[in-house]
C-alpha cells in the first residue's frame, strides 16, 4: 500500500524539485508616458519564488539598446526614464525571468511608438457664450508641451448640466484648439471636461480638470397677470393690486432685470402712465372708469412679450 502512494507522490515532487523554473513571461504591454516614461508590464503577477526581471529594449529603430530591471518583490512592471524616446521610433521589448533554478524568456514584442502613446490630457483655458448666439458655448484649451499638433489628435469632449450627473459625450477634431458647443439649453451652467489620443495610439489621455459656464440667456418668456380689486377710498381713487409671475410651463432661461407697468384710461391713451419695478406686483390708483393695464418683463437681451389686462369700470357689470 505505502509505495503504491509513494510511486504517485514521487513523479509530483521530482517536478516541483527539479523544473521550479519561472513562468515564461507573457502578455507584455507598454505605455508611452509622453516625456516622463515607458512603462512595460507582463504576466503572470505572482511567481512562486523569488525571480529576477531584466526587460530588454531596442529603440532608434533596432540601432540602440537598453535595460530595466525589476524583480518579484518590486512587481511585473518596469519603467525606462531616459533616454526618452519620441515618435517615430519603433522599439522590441524582451523580458527575461530567472530564479535560483534558472532563467526563462518571453517572445519578443515590437511597438510602434505612437500606437502606445499617451498624452497628458489638455488644459481649458475658457467655456464661454458667444455674443448672440444662443444655446452654444466656446471652449478653447491648449496642449500640455507636445510634439504634436491638435490636427494629430482626436478630443472627446464630456459635459453636464451644474445638477446633473449624467455625462454627454461627443467626439471631434480640431486644427485650432477651439470647438463650439452647440445644442445647449440656454441661462444654464455647464461642466466640462476634454481628454485627447494620438491619431492612431490605443490610449486617451487622462481627463482634464473641470471647467464651468453658463451659456447666455434668453428674452424673458412672456407673464401670467392677475389683479385684485378693492373698493373705491374717499376720493373717489380704486386700489387696483397687480401681480404676475413667469407664465406657466416658460423654462427657467433668462435672467430678469425688472419690469415695466403701463396703464391707461379706456377712452384716452395720451393719458398713459408707465412705473419700472423689481419686485413681482405693485399697486396702482386708478380713477372709477375702464383702464388698460400692461406688464413686460426685461432683461440685457430684450423685453419679454406684453401681457394685458382690462380693469372694468366702477360698477360695470362684471
Ligand atoms: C510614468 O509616468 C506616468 C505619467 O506621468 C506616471 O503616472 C507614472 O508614475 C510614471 N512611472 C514611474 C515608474 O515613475
Ligand atoms: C495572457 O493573456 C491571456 C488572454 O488574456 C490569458 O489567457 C493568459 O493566461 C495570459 N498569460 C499569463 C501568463 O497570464
Ligand atoms: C528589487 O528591486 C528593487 C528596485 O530595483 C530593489 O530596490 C530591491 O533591492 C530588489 N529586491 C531584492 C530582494 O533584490
Ligand atoms: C441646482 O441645484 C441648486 C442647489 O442644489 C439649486 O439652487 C438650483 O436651483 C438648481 N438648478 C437647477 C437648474 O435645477
Ligand atoms: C491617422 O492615422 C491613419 C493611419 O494610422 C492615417 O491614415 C490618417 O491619415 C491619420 N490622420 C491624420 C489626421 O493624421
Ligand atoms: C480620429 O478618429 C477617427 C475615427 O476614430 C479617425 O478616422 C481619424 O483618422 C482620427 N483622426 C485623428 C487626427 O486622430
Ligand atoms: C372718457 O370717459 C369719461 C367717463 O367715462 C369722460 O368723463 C371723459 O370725458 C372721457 N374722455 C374722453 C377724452 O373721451
Ligand atoms: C391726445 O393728444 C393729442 C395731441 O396732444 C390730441 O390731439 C388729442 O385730442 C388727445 N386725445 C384725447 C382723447 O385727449
Amino acid at each position: 500500500k505505502m509505495w503504491m502512494w509513494a510511486l504517485w507522490i514521487l513523479p509530483l515532487l521530482y517536478k516541483f524539485s527539479l523544473t521550479a523554473l519561472p513562468a515564461k513571461p507573457e502578455n507584455t504591454s507598454c505605455i508611452l508616458y509622453y516625456k516622463k516614461n515607458l512603462t512595460c508590464t507582463w504576466s503572470p503577477e505572482k511567481e512562486t519564488s523569488y525571480t529576477k526581471y531584466v526587460v530588454k529594449r531596442t529603440y532608434s529603430y533596432g540601432n540602440k539598446r537598453d535595460i530595466c530591471k525589476a524583480n518579484s518583490s518590486t512587481g511585473t512592471w518596469c519603467s525606462f526614464f531616459s533616454p526618452t524616446i519620441t515618435p517615430p521610433d519603433y522599439f522590441t521589448i524582451e523580458v527575461e525571468a530567472q530564479n535560483k533554478d534558472g532563467t526563462v524568456t518571453s517572445d519578443i514584442t515590437h511597438w510602434t511608438l505612437n500606437t502606445i502613446m499617451k498624452m497628458e490630457p489638455p488644459k481649458i483655458l475658457s467655456v464661454k457664450p458667444i455674443l448672440g448666439f444662443k444655446k452654444m458655448m466656446q471652449i478653447k484649451w491648449e496642449l500640455y508641451d507636445s510634439l504634436f499638433s491638435s490636427s494629430n489628435l482626436n478630443y472627446t469632449l464630456r459635459f453636464r448640466t451644474v445638477n446633473s450627473t449624467h455625462w454627454v459625450k461627443v467626439n471631434f477634431q480640431s486644427d485650432d484648439l477651439v470647438y463650439n458647443l452647440k445644442g445647449l439649453q440656454a441661462f444654464t451652467e455647464y461642466i466640462v471636461a476634454m481628454q485627447c489620443v494620438v491619431n492612431g495610439s490605443y490610449f486617451w489621455s487622462d481627463w482634464s480638470q473641470e471647467k464651468m459656464g453658463i451659456t447666455e440667456e434668453e428674452v424673458p418668456s412672456g407673464l401670467d397677470l392677475w389683479r385684485v380689486l378693492r373698493p373705491a377710498e374717499v376720493d373717489g381713487r380704486r386700489p387696483v393690486q397687480l401681480l404676475w409671475k413667469k407664465a406657466r410651463g416658460a423654462p427657467v432661461l433668462e435672467k430678469t432685470f425688472g419690469y415695466i407697468i403701463s396703464y391707461f384710461p379706456e377712452n384716452n391713451t395720451n393719458l398713459t402712465q408707465t412705473i419700472s419695478t423689481t419686485t413681482q406686483q405693485c399697486e396702482l390708483h386708478l380713477g372709477g372708469k375702464t383702464y388698460w393695464v400692461s406688464v413686460t418683463s426685461y432683461n440685457s437681451l430684450g423685453k419679454s412679450p406684453v401681457a394685458t389686462m382690462r380693469i372694468p369700470a366702477v360698477g360695470e357689470k362684471q
